[in-house]
């Protein structure tokens, strides 16, 4: 790491660094730190829009937004205005989606145990289609489908391809709870039983071959062997699921969405796909993560003799990735962001335990201590949705930030929000 200043390109596209302010959207962060409180997830609307565009023109029509990356109504509205389906994993996920007034014909439902109330709901609302993952699910199926509750299917295979990623977000390879094997033969059953349903129409194949993928190879593997199923049941729909990675710190680098949807179509073209063949994609982090930064609020530096600690005022509530992934993130003082970044600290949360760690060795700026707010960047993704109320601490709100106005799209959570369950 390094005593640089933060680099722009970890930034949503609209930042710009001013000697004591961030602007993103036209907004100034340390004004909405001031104003909304801390910790404080801040999107920049443009960026959304524009990954969302991205992907749309990547792929064909049917490419979707994977919600569970971040989910709240203004997201699932602004995906699809931008021509993008949703893609759904539980009947919660599908219930806020509905709730947002996005149409069920553009929602995609997975899941790898579904119940049958998931798939009723499903079924009733008519969602665009259902991704099939196990053989109890097709036996549900066979029951609830009929052809006055027709549906739309794509079978969900494991290809046995490894994703180079961390091995708790690895799904292509065969020892996994996802998907029916190609190399078992199961794929071949499956696809073979869920013919045999009337009113359900299997469009084609899925897989997904994990999260936060930076080698274009693993997705050029999955389609080619997804490109045998197509050729030998004339299906017209193939999807490589999501997966594509995001840089998180100075010095990595990932392909674009524009580039990794290039892959598919050239590997597609080279195996002799026909072109009628729709080509789909689900990214999530692709299109929210860099959109976004948590703002927070120092409020205790603790040096002990082999570290300084700086504490916020969030943690692994609000992000919870380098706990269960160890993952890297960066920091900048959001009130002197051209500063170089010579103090190196322990940043860390205000949960009750030693492992409530957000960045092992951070980089800050000599005058950066308690009362500066700090910002995390790249936390779009997989940060306040999988946020939690540990330690009952109320989950932050969350800001959209376009064109110099602020969008409160989810306000922050009270005391009492964290009661109402007590019966
Ligand atoms: N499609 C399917 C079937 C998936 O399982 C996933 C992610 C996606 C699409 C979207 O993947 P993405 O483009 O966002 O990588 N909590 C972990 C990531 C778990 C991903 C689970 N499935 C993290 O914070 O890294």
């Amino acid at each position: 790491m390094s005593a640089e200043p933060i680099v722009a390109s970890l930034l949503p596209d609209t930042a710009e660094i001013t000697s004591n302010d961030v602007i993103v959207g036209g907004v100034s962060l340390r004004g909405l730190a001031g104003s909304y409180g801390t910790p404080l997830f801040v999107y920049d609307e443009e960026t959304l829009r524009a990954r969302c565009r991205e992907a749309a023109g990547a792929f064909d029509d049917g490419v979707a937004f994977a919600s569970k990356s971040f989910l709240c109504g203004a997201m699932a509205r602004l995906a699809f205005e931008e021509g993008l389906c949703i893609d759904v994993a539980t009947g919660g996920e599908l219930d806020l989606v509905l709730r947002s007034g996005v149409p069920a014909g553009r929602i995609i439902m997975h899941g790898n145990n579904k119940s049958a109330d998931e798939l009723e709901r499903a079924i009733a609302v008519g969602v665009h289609r259902l991704v099939v993952d196990n053989f109890e699910e097709i036996a549900l199926l066979s029951t609830l489908v009929n052809h006055s509750s027709p549906l739309d299917c794509l079978v969900r295979v494991t290809p046995g391809v490894e994703a180079h990623t961390h091995e708790f977000v690895r799904t292509g390879q065969e020892d996994t709870k996802f998907g029916f094997s190609v190399a078992t033969g199961d794929a071949r059953q499956a696809i073979h039983e869920l013919r045999a349903i009337p009113g359900l129409t299997l469009r084609g194949v899925h897989a997904h071959i994990g999260s936060q993928v930076f080698e274009l190879i693993g997705f050029v593997e999955s389609l080619t062997i997804l490109a045998k199923f197509i050729a030998e049941d004339g299906f017209d729909e193939l999807c490589v699921g999501g997966g594509l990675g995001v840089a998180y710190v100075a010095g990595e680098s990932a392909p674009s969405i524009h580039e990794w949807g290039d892959a598919i179509r050239v590997a597609a073209l080279e195996v002799g796909l026909d072109s009628n063949v729709r080509l789909l994609a689900e990214p999530g982090r692709a299109i929210v993560a860099q959109a976004a930064v948590t703002l927070y609020e120092v409020g205790a530096v603790k040096p002990v003799a082999q570290r300084t600690y700086m504490a916020v005022d969030g943690g692994m509530s609000d992000n919870p990735r380098p706990v269960l992934y160890g993952s890297g993130y960066e920091a900048f003082d959001v009130g002197d962001a051209l500063a170089p970044r010579p103090q190196n600290v322990r940043l860390v949360g205000k949960h009750c335990e030693s492992g409530d760690v957000l960045i092992d060795e951070a980089w800050l700026p000599a005058s950066t201590g308690v009362r500066s707010i700090i910002a995390t960047p790249v936390t779009g993704a997989y940060g306040y949705s999988m946020a939690s109320n540990y330690n009952r601490v109320p989950r932050p709100a969350v800001l959209f930030v376009r064109d110099g106005v602020t969008r409160e799209v989810l306000r922050r959570e009270t005391f009492d929000d964290m009661a109402r369950l007590e019966v």
